[in-house]
């Protein structure tokens, strides 16, 4: 199956030899083609370049892009989007004064959907899950990355990835799969921390690894939740299993946990709303991708990541959703990229570089996924009739997207 996309008003990400991710000044090119072609075969870009260089082919389907501008679709390498319904309590107790840390604090937060998961049928769970998928998908998401979390027993994380594995089975998207065990410390361990751990070293990571659940080990490194040493233990176990850190830290304090991270080789460092000198300073020369959770700091009214220090500093930035039903309750990546243009001063450049190679390089798939380049995956989106790709920061609240793409089909 041949698809031919002609007369395309600016191509956009398009890279010729691909690269893994674009760090700190690479960041404010944006590669673009004007006027251009392109050609998928079946689920692959197959070909591109300008309309004036179009070679002859018998295209089975033909789309003119007059107008439109394509991209590759969004990454979204850190989501929650398994969870058992909602915390819209918690979001009006909000309103009405108390903190996220207080509402945690009486037992509401993760521990609340926790309780609801494990109520939860893991047939029900699915169906309110892939409506998510779904919708995220429509809104120009390609690639994503679910966490686990909101088990806690050995029954709910395993019940939660057999989620993700269902949906990654029965959705043409490319999903990755990450065990965050350690979100937080179940009621019944408050008071036997080492005895939860444990449980997660011994009982939750052995199942995993066996049946192949997990790509990826997170924790919830935080005051209040898992310490630096606990988050190492965790990290160490996890990568002893087959599975590459990719860690939340920083999102309150800044403890430890973006060194820690780094020693343990992470794949990403998340949330990062408070982030010292240090930090940045230890961030430089590796391999971690650091990734900032805009929608989070606007839901939770907490600091938006510093995104212009830390690209001033050289270090690369990827922009994630972070959708969960408490501090993140959506998975719109075109908001998340306007809010980093809004709220953190990244350029529209810095912010679509962000948000797709930079993306895709947090969740391990920059080899297929994350830019145009000949034998990616044909996972796009087409805009309606744009003047330029500013619009997609700019006009933050309206929805651009004419069509998406996902491994080269037209999403229904
Ligand atoms: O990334 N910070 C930790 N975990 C999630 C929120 C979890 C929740 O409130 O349900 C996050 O923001
Ligand atoms: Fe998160």
């Amino acid at each position: 199956m041949i698809t031919l996309i002609k007369n395309i008003k600016e191509l956009l990400q398009v890279r010729e030899t691909s690269v893994s991710k674009v760090s700190g000044a690479e960041m404010a090119v944006l590669p673009t083609l004007k006027n251009a072609f392109l050609i998928l075969k079946d689920n692959l870009i197959e070909d591109f370049g300008s309309m004036d260089n179009l070679p002859e082919i018998k295209a089975d389907k033909v789309i003119d892009a007059t107008g439109r501008i394509v991209l590759p679709s969004w990454c979204d390498s850190h989501t929650h989007i398994v969870y058992a319904g909602n915390r819209e309590q918690e979001f009006v107790d909000r309103i009405n004064g108390f903190s996220y840390e207080e509402i945690a604090n009486r037992g509401g937060g993760i521990l609340n959907s926790a309780k609801k998961l494990n109520e939860t049928s893991e047939e029900e769970i699915y169906e309110q899950s892939k409506l998510r998928l779904e919708e995220v998908m429509h809104l120009g998401t390609g690639a994503v990355e679910i966490k686990s979390g909101y088990g806690l027993t050995v029954e709910g994380e395993l019940k939660m990835l057999r989620v993700i594995k269902k949906l990654s089975q029965n959705y043409p998207i490319s999903i990755k799969a990450t065990f965050l065990g350690a979100h937080a410390f179940p009621l019944n361990y408050k008071d036997n921390k080492a005895g939860y751990i444990d449980e997660i070293i011994t009982k939750m990571l052995p199942e995993i690894a066996h049946n192949k659940l997990a790509d990826y080990v997170d924790v919830f490194c935080e005051t209040g939740y898992f310490s630096v040493e606990e988050t190492e233990q965790i990290m160490e176990a996890g990568i002893k299993f087959g599975l590459e850190p990719k860690i939340h830290v920083n999102q309150f304090n800044s403890i430890g946990g973006i060194q820690a991270g780094i020693k343990f080789k992470a794949l990403s460092v998340d949330h990062l709303e408070v982030i010292t000198a240090e930090d940045i300073e230890a961030l430089k020369n590796t391999d971690t991708m650091p990734v900032a959770l805009p929608s989070c700091s606007y839901f939770l009214s907490i600091p938006y990541t510093p995104a212009r220090e830390m690209i001033k500093a050289g270090l690369p930035l990827a922009l994630a959703t972070d959708f969960n039903p408490g501090s993140t309750p959506s998975g719109n990546m075109n908001f998340v990229v306007a809010t980093a243009c809004i709220k953190m001063k990244m350029t529209p450049e810095e912010a679509i570089n962000a948000a797709t190679i930079n993306g895709a390089y947090a969740m391990g798939i920059s080899e297929t996924h994350g830019s145009i380049t000949k034998g990616k995956k044909a996972n796009l989106i087409l805009t309606k009739p744009i003047t330029s790709y500013y619009q997609i920061p700019y006009a933050f609240g309206s929805n651009l997207i004419e069509s998406v793409f996902i491994e080269g089909e037209i999403l229904a």
